[in-house]
């Protein structure tokens, strides 16, 4: 078995990790529970580009327990977890190729790596896999069946690729999923940031004034979150509707110029380029912390905190940069920009991450069942609810169904008031 990890012997920690995270993903199991006795994947082959975390360990097992034949690549540099790597090699037999902290060179090789399997299913999360297919294999393209997305900024940017018709194969947007982005992102991203920032700078979040860049699904996760620990929380955005939504949902709202200039902390998770810029890094005060959770290190314009620094002091502690600027003030660049949920916490928790992989299994499942054409896909209902019901039932948590009655009154048009 070919494969590129960091150490093998890592392995017995990564195995407790993963079977700790298995824990809190039972929707998964169960699904795993039927794919390995009837492996709907029989033989195909499989490359996923995804955090290598122990959740996604999780998704890993569940595919192969499928029948895929499954090699995984990191969709991000930071946010591959070395244990998990080595027991998913070790001691569950699936090819990795990441590396925690692997160079550019060494992370587009990988995706490479993974490319030469010669998948005939591929899974995303930031669509690098598909965007590097289309480039250096474009000749495969016709052999997949289906890709999945599973974060917003892929989703965009595959919708830019087809849009343009340069997208060859059908694309399934998981990330659209209620099952994904009302809990994945809403919750998940808004628990793991706060962490993150905690672990990283250990500061009281409670009296602070913290600006979140972006009120989308991640966005509002991070400021309930943020306000909960005690936070004077202000939103930027450009979206008139969002930015009514923050308002009335009681957040400050106010362009970046005016929030830089009063901000403690500042969280950039808007999915767009340059949120801060160097007018903003002058703008403000000594001591801010900067952090982005949202899309790769392009939300922060780094280059241009770099131009302004008149000094400059790496890892001041882990995951904290300090940069003065020539009138004296300190900017801190928390994990180098870098999504700060991965970077400094473990990503997503298990129980999140439960929902969305489970979606991406069944997507896998079903991307089989027929031919799909070029194109974005949304995941089918039947799905989501299926996910939603499993869910709340290992929460213990019961519903009420609609009476004969009931259901009437809502399909008729002819009983009013
Ligand atoms: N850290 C993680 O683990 C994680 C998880 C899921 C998604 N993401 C990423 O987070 C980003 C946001 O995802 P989402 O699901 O919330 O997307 P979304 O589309 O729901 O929200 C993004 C919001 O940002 C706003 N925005 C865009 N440009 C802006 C600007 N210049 N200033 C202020 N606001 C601006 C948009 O109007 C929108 O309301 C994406 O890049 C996504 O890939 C990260």
């Amino acid at each position: 078995m070919e494969y590129d990890i960091k150490d093998i012997a890592l392995s017995p920690a990564g195995e407790k990790r993963i079977e700790w995270a298995d824990n809190d993903m039972p929707v998964l199991k169960e699904i795993r529970k039927r794919f390995e006795k009837k492996k709907p994947l029989n033989g195909k082959k499989m490359a996923a580009c995804l955090h290598i975390t122990a959740e996604t360990a999780n998704l890993a097992r569940t595919l192969k327990a499928g029948g895929a034949d499954l090699v995984l690549c990191a969709s991000n540099p930071l946010s591959t977890q070395d244990d998990v790597t080595a027991a998913l090699v070790k001691v569950y037999g699936i090819p990795v190729f990441a590396v925690h902290g692997e160079d550019n060179r060494l992370y587009y090789n990988h995706i490479h790596s993974a490319l030469k399997h010669e998948p005939v299913i591929t899974m995303d999360d930031g669509a690098d896999l598909v965007s590097v297919l289309h480039k250096d294999y474009p000749f495969h393209c016709e052999k997949i069946y289906a890709s999945m997305e599973e974060t917003t900024t892929g989703v965009i940017r595959l919708k830019a690729m087809h849009k343009s018709k340069a997208l060859k194969l059908p694309v399934f947007a998981v990330n659209n999923a209620a099952t994904k982005h009302l809990f994945d992102n809403r919750y998940g991203t808004g628990q793991s940031t706060v962490d993150g920032i905690i672990r990283a700078t250990d500061i009281l979040l409670a009296g602070k004034i913290v600006t979140i860049a972006g009120y989308g699904w991640c966005g509002r996760g991070v400021a309930q979150r943020m306000k909960g620990m005690g936070a004077n929380v202000i939103i930027t955005e450009i979206n008139p509707l969002k930015a009514l939504e923050a308002a009335m949902d009681g957040f400050l709202v106010m362009p970046m110029m005016q929030a830089a200039r009063q901000s403690d902390l500042i969280v950039t998770i808007a999915g767009n380029i340059n949120i801060l810029a160097e007018e903003h890094f002058k703008a403000m005060k000594d001591g801010v912390m900067i952090a982005n959770s949202g899309h790769f290190n392009v939300e922060i314009d780094i280059p241009a905190l770099e131009r302004l620094a008149a000094s400059s002091i790496m890892d001041i502690r882990n995951n904290v940069d300090e940069y003065k600027l020539a009138n004296g003030n300190r900017i801190f660049l928390l994990g180098k920009g870098r999504l700060i949920n991965l970077v400094a916490a473990e990503g997503h928790p298990a129980s999140v991450m439960d929902m969305s992989f489970a979606t991406q299994a069944l997507v896998t499942e079903f991307s089989l069942k027929q031919k799909f054409e070029p194109g974005i896909y949304d995941v089918p209902k039947e799905i989501e609810d299926y996910i939603s019901t499993l869910k709340l039932k290992t929460m213990g948590i019961e519903i009420d169904e609609l009476t004969d009655e009931q259901n009437k009154y809502l399909n008729s048009w002819e009983l009013g008031t």
